[in-house]
């Protein structure tokens, strides 16, 4: 399912497209792309309507890192944090998000619906 030119896409941001019966968001992370399903595994919110940012982490107390290769996607609802690698929740990797296949085709962002990312 062809959803837009690369170019139609901001960086860092999530736009929610309708793909069958399912909303999908398909975000840009500077040349990557990634598709969540708009559902949160916890008390299924609208999970792409939360804060993309990159991964934090500390390595000692005050100070904090910005992990730029690896997007977070934080739940509006809860605060439930994926990394969208995998889709894994970050406090409990029993918990993840519903991952779609993303890809770029001649500069077209194709989705594969039907067919999960794990
Ligand atoms: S519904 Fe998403 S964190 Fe609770």
């Amino acid at each position: 399912m062809d959803v837009g030119a690369v170019s139609d896409f901001k960086d860092k941001r999530v736009r929610i497209v309708q793909a069958g019966s399912h909303e999908v968001g398909v975000l840009r992370w500077r040349d990557r792309f990634f598709a969540v399903h708009n559902r949160c595994p916890h008390q299924s919110g609208p999970v792409c309507l939360g804060i993309v940012s990159g991964r934090l982490s500390g390595s000692a107390p005050g100070s904090m890192e910005v992990d730029e290769e690896t997007p977070v996607l934080a739940c509006p609802w809860h605060g439930w944090e994926f990394e969208l690698e995998g889709g894994r929740a970050l406090w409990d990797a029993s918990y993840a998000v519903k991952m779609v296949s993303v890809s770029v085709e001649s500069g077209r962002v194709i989705l594969e619906v039907g067919r999960s990312r794990d």
